[in-house]
């Protein structure tokens, strides 16, 4: 029984192996934590409660160093609380008591908003505690959900109004867990648009450190998930605690260190702006957090996040299947294109192998650049004479399947739709709005505007045989207010956005359950996990350079599975830096994803047309391994001089696996380099072979029957040393196939 309750100690214990999570109904009637972290055997145990009694104790005495599951604020807690209400007489005091608890199996899904889910056989149980200030008659009901087969704990909030007056709800957490001390580093995922998702890691420190979004969307800047580490964290060992949000709107993360240094972590909505009115009888759910533990190192961590975000986050009919090999045609065209051009680009895509063709911006309206007709999803027909369906028909008649971009969220000013609908356009009455990219943003908070585009996109998505759609969403929310809203309740715009934007999603994915939607937001601007309950993939970053890849991709691996990278190679000099790169570098860095093209085919010179046709070969016939094998990241682009990453993926029966090895400058001179692998079977000998082929000195070094031991404890030799002088060079990668061979030579 992952979840128990031991009625004379009065404490929950959740737990399954991997990750215990205690909790006690306190003297008070409040619910403490006496734990969470490494897993706890002898579940049920009075024993088993943690010694010294300095972290649990009564709520709400000054400054005790109390750990509470759900900490409000003014009566002595002066940490950051979870939860803040305004009451109708202006106080915000809530003094939470325990009412009752459920324990039932499986996981609810949490209204209107993205969530994990439970399938039968998972062993899943989720836990609610219902907790009720009786003075005001408001109840919380905390929720848990422990998986048999994951480390992780999922936690959600929902607030009702049980009494006879509004309350505004200031701020809500998904989840605030206390940890006794703050000997943590603290992991963020953070940059911008075109480096999005660098590790940054800094030590704890008195006050509160945090990353959030206040754009309407997750963000480039940084992403909803971070990380508590100990300082001598490894891949493989070391304790760590991960925390995720499932939510793609205005977030926070933040650790905060007390006065008796001990960490405070809470992950939710942002409450900076947000006031959300809750009627007599109303109800407001919160976003999940994942929240997991490992003492195994940053990798198990993210095993633990990539296995949970493929099979119980992720679904629909992609979420297992293997996901097509793309052309994409805007780095070949941005908006210079039509149907001949299109058609002879698909052609040539066709002949390398490519096995999706996707027309991106532009094919809408009257649209020849970014500053008109987003909002009018209907063919531009001095483009394409034949419509879309003329095209997508054409295209599958070459053999690919077709698929198409729209930015649903979007309006230009030079836009029909603006014209027939000024007041859809998020602003503020009497004051500019200011433009982002030419264009404004829909109140998706309105149900009108949903059904508007509910109607537009899946009139066109009948309308031809679209098996692809790539949903962007190109600029972050000024002037927020919504004309649907009275004034106390402008508090709730930014939340009734994105509730908006998951119903659409939630429509147009349930009405094509077919159709393979990959979402998009200037590159990775809302690569979060919310967008991945819908799109099993997300477009990582506009940055196709290789080398800065190296980087995004890491750091997006942290927590995210390569079956949700999108990763395309594309033209050289790199469009985002102006890098030229060698293409077997560039597909070697975008085979550890979900494979694209973003250049014109037809433009290619016979000797990278046919390196791309092997490429495709390659990908394809390791597809499920580079899509859905277990990721391990083995050199971190961050360390030393920076000059090298190395990743792996490996089969889930260890049989198969592949190694990217990339060197960024190549040094002069270079002694002996091993690359030691992990996740191998010690005593299987696999067969290894290199990419790219031919007669190298690496491919020389490294081919033939190798142990797994041996791959593990000495490794690959990955130096320069006897390449020949057209084999040097910068920028260059190999990648390692292995192969169980069970014919011993
Ligand atoms: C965004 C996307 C790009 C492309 C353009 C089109 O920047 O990230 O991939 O679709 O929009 O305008």
């Amino acid at each position: 029984m992952p979840i128990t309750w031991n009625a004379s100690t009065r404490e929950f214990r959740l737990g399954n192996g991997s990750v215990s999570y205690v909790l006690t109904v306190l003297e008070d009637g409040s619910l403490g934590t006496l734990h969470f972290g490494a897993p706890l055997h002898g579940m049920g145990a009075r024993g088993a409660k943690p010694a010294g009694g300095a972290f649990h104790g009564f709520s709400n005495r000054l400054d005790e160093p109390v750990a509470l599951e759900c900490p409000t604020p003014g009566s002595g807690d002066y940490r950051a609380p979870a939860l803040v209400v305004e009451h109708a007489d202006g106080s915000s005091v809530l003094q939470f008591a325990y009412r009752a608890h459920r324990i039932s199996p499986g996981k609810p899904p949490i209204p209107g908003l993205p969530a994990t889910y439970a399938e039968a056989g998972d062993g899943a149980e989720t836990l609610e505690v219902e907790l009720v200030d009786a003075r005001s008659a408001t109840e919380a009901t905390l929720l848990y959900s422990v998986f048999r087969e994951f480390p992780v704990v999922v936690r959600s909030m929902r607030i009702r109004n049980a009494g006879k007056e509004a309350l505004r709800i200031r701020c809500v957490m998904s989840a605030s867990v206390d940890l006794p001390d703050d000997d943590w580093l603290l992991l963020t995922l953070s940059g911008a648009w075109g480096r999005e998702r660098h590790v940054q890691v800094r030590p704890l420190r008195p006050g509160r450190q945090s990353v959030a979004s206040v754009r309407g969307a997750s963000g480039h800047e940084h992403n909803p998930f971070l990380a508590l580490t100990r300082s001598h964290i490894t891949e493989t060992s070391g304790e760590a605690i991960g925390v995720s949000l499932v939510y793609s709107g205005n977030f926070l993360a933040e650790a905060e260190v007390g006065l008796y240094r001990t960490t405070r972590l809470r992950i939710g909505l942002n409450p900076e702006g947000f006031c959300w009115t809750l009627a007599p009888g109303e109800e407001l759910a919160t976003p999940e957090a994942v929240l997991a533990y490992t003492s195994d190192g940053l990798g198990t961590l993210s095993d633990a996040y990539h296995r949970l975000y493929r099979t119980r986050l992720a679904r629909g009919v992609w979420r297992d299947r293997p996901r097509p090999v793309l052309l994409n045609n805007w780095e070949g065209t941005y908006f210079a294109f039509d149907e001949a051009r299109l058609i002879a680009m698909a052609e040539a895509a066709s002949s390398l192998g490519i096995e999706l063709f996707v027309l991106d911006d532009g094919w809408f309206g009257r649209r020849d650049s970014d500053d008109s007709s987003l909002g009018d999803w209907i063919v531009d027909r001095r483009k394409l004479p034949n419509g879309i369906d003329g095209l997508a028909r054409r295209v599958e008649e070459l053999g690919l399947r077709f698929g198409l971009w729209i930015e649903p969220e979007m309006v230009s000013k030079r836009s029909e739709l603006f014209e027939q609908h000024p007041d859809w356009a998020i602003g503020i009455p009497g004051r500019e709005r200011t433009e982002g990219r030419n264009q404004y943003v829909l109140d998706m908070g309105r149900p009108e505007v949903v059904e508007h585009l509910y109607d537009a996109l899946s009139q066109l998505l009948a309308s031809a045989p679209i098996s692809y759609v790539k949903w962007d969403m190109n600029r972050s929310i000024t002037e927020p207010y919504s004309l649907a809203l009275p004034p106390e309740r402008q508090g709730e715009f930014f939340h009734r956005y994105m509730l908006g934007v998951y119903d659409l999603y939630r429509r147009l994915t349930t009405a094509f359950p077919e159709v393979l939607f990959e979402s998009c937001a200037g590159g990775g601007g809302r690569f979060d996990p919310g967008m991945l309950a819908f799109a099993p993939q997300t477009w990582t970053s506009d940055d196709t350079d290789a080398v800065e890849r190296l980087r995004i991709q890491w750091g997006t691996s942290l927590c995210y599975p390569p079956s949700s990278m999108a990763a395309h190679v594309s033209a050289v000099p790199n469009h985002q830096t102006g890098r030229i790169t060698p293409l077997s570098t560039r597909a070697a860095v975008a085979f550890f994803g979900v494979l694209g093209y973003e250049l014109d085919p037809t433009a290619l010179s016979p000797e990278d047309a046919r390196e791309i046709v092997a490429q495709v070969v390659l990908y394809k016939e390791h597809r499920e391994l580079f899509q859905g094998g277990r990721f391990l990241r083995l050199r971190s682009p961050l360390d030393g001089d920076r000059n090298e990453t190395a990743w792996m993926v490996v089969s889930a029966d260890r049989r198969h696996g592949a190694v990217g090895y990339y060197r960024i400058l190549n040094p002069p001179n270079p002694g002996p380099r091993l690359l030691r692998l992990r996740g191998l079977e010690p005593d299987q000998t696999y067969r290894v072979s290199v990419w790219p082929d031919g007669d190298n000195a690496i491919a020389r070094a490294n081919a033939g029957q190798r142990r797994g031991d041996e791959l593990m404890a000495v490794g690959l030799a990955v130096d320069a040393r006897g390449t020949s002088l057209a084999e040097r060079g910068d920028f260059s990668a190999s990648v390692f196939l292995l192969d169980a061979d069970d014919e011993m030579t």
